[in-house]
């Protein structure tokens, strides 16, 4: 039974859900602690690899750092690494399976949640509208192999000239002016169809398309790896000196555009707080989880830094900014590699798909548990009765991030994303000190080494990253904290369950409808 809310408006902008409360609703909670060390670290990787190092460290590269992107993938790997401590430790004390926003709502109070919310909406809607477009420029570079030619007004964000290799496009003689990115606009609709009807990606799937991705990325350190080798003091003199180039203005190279690429960059890392999610169900959170967390970042810092390495020294950086870069690499590779360019690019298709599926899945998740709080209306929680989905949530999802990816230029997307995910990994960081303070304690099944110092590192060096992106970037994510924040007075506060006593013990559980979840 519903009552009035009570209390001063700040009080109950810093409700919290007590852990008892969230642990109630969280069918998860049961979970089989079945994960070992390695099936995180896959869990990672799976997530993480996608459109970061096969679309964006080409503009990083060409417009920002040049060479030195390799030290821009450090830097951004160490941002992650604090933040994927402070989840870890999040993970392991909270007996909740969930994002950023449950933890939230339970360390410090329904209008951080909400904040989160809106956040996560750029880490996961977004990002999964920036993967669609990489996934279009592959497609659109794979069909361009086989003679098929998609108008080139339909492949790029609305008021855009279409540039290929550094010059417009001329199109009888006429430089084309992008209107709408039709693939992307459609891979994002397709999935989101295919998320209504349910699709469930098993742990086999998605072992599959971690070797897919793996394996073309492989295939590119090695032939790429051997042919650079071999001809090594001739690409360095003439493609890697300077290996920082001059600074040229604000962003653009020198260390200044070193840090600037770490922004875009810090893109490709994301996914893997994917593993602190599976907290619940790893074997022994206190080694594991930091085992998979680290050794994940560890990893792809790894192959992103040799991947970065070829790109660069085969062909001069300022030819990166391109949709397909890593493709266009393997195109310098040779006429006899050709096979392996087409290989690539369907590699990358396949891997790039799947990471809209699971960003796209992650946010209708995100949206359900949110309209199951009341924070958002009920329709986004109401599952189909057929699918057994919650399928208007889906078919919301899929159009916002349809039209983000069909008018929108990847750059900005890219960057709205970033600056989001690193304000919301600000957040999870803050709420590790406010929960060591709080409730000290509460058993921790890990806890992040080096305290406060290593979150304390965390909140800083994310917010350092945020002033390196662009201000009309800056001035958007602005309007859209206040946009937010006004829908949180407006709505949120009024609708809330925690603010009228309610709780949702009957409502579904997201466990119960199928979806990409990672198992066993
Ligand atoms: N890290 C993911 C990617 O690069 C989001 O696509």
């Amino acid at each position: 039974m519903a009552s009035k809310p009570n209390g001063s408006i700040a009080a109950r902008m810093f409700a919290r859900k007590s852990i008892a409360q969230v642990q109630r609703e969280s069918a998860t909670s049961e979970l089989k602690r079945s994960l070992g060390k390695w099936n995180l670290l896959l869990l990672g990787v799976g997530c993480i690899i996608g459109a970061g190092i096969f679309v964006r460290t080409g503009s990083a590269a060409a417009l920002h750092a040049g060479p030195a992107v390799l030290l821009s993938f450090v830097v951004a790997g160490i941002v992650c690494a604090f933040a994927g401590l402070c989840y870890a430790e999040l993970s392991s004390t909270l007996p909740v399976s969930g994002s950023a926003y449950t933890y939230s709502y339970t360390t410090l109070g329904e209008f951080v949640a909400w904040i989160m919310g809106a956040l996560l909406l750029l880490e996961y809607g977004l990002a999964a509208s920036v993967v669609a477009v990489g996934w279009s420029g592959y497609v659109v570079s794979l069909l361009a192999d086989f003679g098929l030619v998609i108008p080139p007004q339909f492949t790029g964000p609305a008021g855009y000239t279409l540039m290929r290799d550094g010059a417009p496009v001329l199109v009888d003689g006429q430089t084309v002016t992008t209107l709408f990115n039709l693939p992307a606009f459609m891979i994002c609709m397709a999935l989101a169809l295919l998320l209504v009807v349910g699709v469930s990606e098993s742990a086999k799937v998605n072992n599959v398309i971690v070797a897919i991705k793996v394996s073309v990325l492989a295939a590119f350190i090695v032939v790429g790896g051997g042919i650079v080798l071999s001809n090594l003091p001739t690409l360095v003199s003439t493609n890697w000196v300077p290996f920082i180039p001059e600074n040229t203005g604000p962003g653009q190279f020198g260390v200044d555009g070193i840090m600037r690429a770490a922004s875009i960059v810090f893109f490709a890392y994301i996914g893997f707080e994917a593993v602190s999610t599976a907290g619940q169900e790893a074997k022994n959170p206190a080694k594991d989880m930091p085992f998979g967390i680290i050794g994940s970042l560890i990893v792809c810092t790894v192959i992103y830094m040799l991947v970065a390495a070829i790109m660069t020294l085969l062909v001069p950086y300022s030819t990166l900014n391109v949709p397909d870069p890593v493709a266009v690499v393997v195109d310098n590779f040779g006429p006899q590699w050709g096979w392996l360019a087409k290989i690539i690019k369907v590699g990358a298709i396949i891997g790039l798909t799947s990471v809209v599926l699971v960003l796209m899945y992650a946010q209708t998740r995100i949206f359900y548990t949110m309209a199951r709080d009341g924070l958002l209306p009920k329709v986004f929680s109401n599952v189909h009765p057929r699918f057994q989905t919650p399928a208007l949530n889906t078919i919301v999802v899929g159009i916002v991030t349809a039209v983000a990816a069909g008018f929108f230029d990847i750059n900005v997307l890219g960057d709205m994303t970033s600056v989001g995910t690193l304000a919301a990994f600000a957040i999870v960081c803050l709420s590790v000190i406010y929960l060591r303070r709080a409730a000290p304690d509460l058993p921790r099944g890990f806890k992040v080494p080096l305290y406060p110092v290593l979150p304390v590192l965390g909140i800083l060096s994310c917010v350092y990253l945020i002033t390196t992106v662009p201000l009309n970037v800056l001035t958007f994510f602005a309007y859209f904290m206040v946009g937010a924040v006004a829908l949180y007075f407006v709505y949120g506060l009024r609708n809330s369950n925690l603010q009228h006593g309610e709780t949702q013990d009957d409502a579904p559980d997201m466990g119960e409808f199928p979806g990409p979840v990672i198992d066993e």
